[in-house]
């Protein structure tokens, strides 16, 4: 199915590598597991019937162990390998019949790819390496220079412009490969294990500088990633691959949630679930006693709560009260119950990832409340609850 916001679809995408596709095709239809067919004809099933729609504006990473095909399946996306079989749709029209002239066309002005590592010219300086891929392009110098000194920009390289390669460090290089990625102001960015090779800290940085160059361009971002704690900061969907197959794909919080067997568990065992969960994902509706405060209380406290959290008609928190101590007249009595509570109290955003917020939660005396990007209360989280969430 697809849907406006598609950007590019694949359907029933299969990859053999070989000089005996067909017969590996049949056998694939027949039955036959990868491990059968390469014993049998010496044939790579690289990738196995994938089918996935990536939407406009998300970063979607794709992960699995080596071997499954993470590079195979991008590089079918633009092209770079045939496919053996299935569609290709970008923004809704098939590419796998474009011919030479029109698919270079899409590899210009669609997709740009970037690469673990790629060389860098070492005659030439950081603006001509990232103006390259126009130049063979056939762009002329001033727009290519112009194009490519923006790029730089982006990418924090803007100073740097007349620097050698070997002037620079490894991240850096790194980013004159995306700067270089982006001079054709590409609708797709396609990168695999872009990251892969940097220090752990630039990379994190890295990390960050792709989601802000997503935010701020809204540009779609395929990312092929090993490493877990990656493909969760950066991926709004990710996709586990397994044999050339491609498993599930979900956020990571469903991913974590609803593993769909033990390999995809796996890739999850471990994981700071901190850094996956948002402050909405474990705050309980109906969590924390809530009082409702239009003219009358409507459900005055009557549970074991100590603390009570003050609504007004759109559920907006009004305060925080301690309910120890107060005798049931005070607990009917909207205005006593306002004038009573807490004079500040602290709150966090549903979106907040958890791991932001464990140290509010923690260090507070009464359950933090959390509330919806609309302002309204959504519910409470307790330290109990944290550590519930935390030790899971
Ligand atoms: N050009 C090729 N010829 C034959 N087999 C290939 C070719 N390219 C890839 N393969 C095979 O296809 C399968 C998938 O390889 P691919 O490179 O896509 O894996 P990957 O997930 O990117 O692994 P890694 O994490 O190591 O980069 C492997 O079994 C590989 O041996
Ligand atoms: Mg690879």
């Amino acid at each position: 199915m697809t849907d406006s916001n598609d950007i590019l679809s694949i359907r029933n995408v299969y990859k053999v590598f070989g000089d005996q596709p067909d017969t590996a095709m049949q056998m694939l239809r027949d039955g036959s597991t990868k491990e059968e067919i390469f014993e049998e004809t010496g044939q790579t099933v690289g990738v196995f019937d994938a089918s996935f729609s990536v939407k406009k504006g998300e970063i979607f990473v794709i992960m699995g162990l080596s071997g499954s095909g993470k590079s195979t399946m991008v590089r079918l996306l633009n092209r770079l390998i045939e496919p053996t079989a299935g569609t290709i749709e970008l923004k809704g029209k098939d590419i796998t019949g474009l011919g030479d002239a029109d698919l270079l066309d899409v590899r210009r002005k669609e997709m740009s790819m970037v690469f673990q590592s790629f060389a860098l010219m070492p005659h030439m300086s950081v603006l001509e390496n990232a103006a390259f891929g126009l130049e063979i392009s056939g762009v002329d110098k001033d727009e290519r220079n112009k194009r490519a000194q923006e790029a730089l920009e982006q990418v924090g390289l803007g100073e740097h412009s007349s620097s050698y390669p070997h002037q620079l460090s490894g991240g850096m290089q790194q980013r004159v490969g995306l700067a270089r990625a982006l001079t054709n102001d590409p609708t797709i960015l396609l990168m695999d294990e872009a990251f892969s090779a940097l220090d752990p800290l630039i990379r994190y940085e890295m990390q960050g500088e792709l989601i802000r160059l997503q935010q701020e361009q809204e540009r779609t971002i395929i990312f092929i990633s090993h490493d877990l704690d990656e493909a969760v900061r950066i991926g709004d969907r990710i996709a586990i691959m397994e044999g050339g197959r491609v498993v599930q794909i979900g956020t990571p919080e469903e991913l974590m949630r609803n593993p769909a067997d033990d390999y995809v568990e796996t890739f999850f065992k471990g994981v700071d679930v901190s850094k996956i969960l948002k402050a909405g994902d474990v705050a309980c509706a109906n969590s924390g006693c809530t009082i409702r405060i239009n003219g009358s209380v409507q459900s005055p406290p009557t549970n074991g709560s100590q603390f009570g959290y003050l609504l007004d008609n759109s559920d907006k928190l009004q305060g925080v009260i301690s309910l120890k101590g107060l005798d049931a007249t005070a607990k009917a009595n909207p205005e006593s119950l306002l004038a009573q509570c807490m004079d500040s109290h602290e709150s966090i955003n549903s979106s907040d990832m958890l791991q932001d917020a464990v140290k509010t939660i923690a260090n507070s005396d009464y359950p933090i409340p959390v509330i919806e990007d609309n302002g309204t209360f959504k519910g409470v989280i307790t330290k109990d609850l944290l550590l519930q969430t935390l030790s899971r």
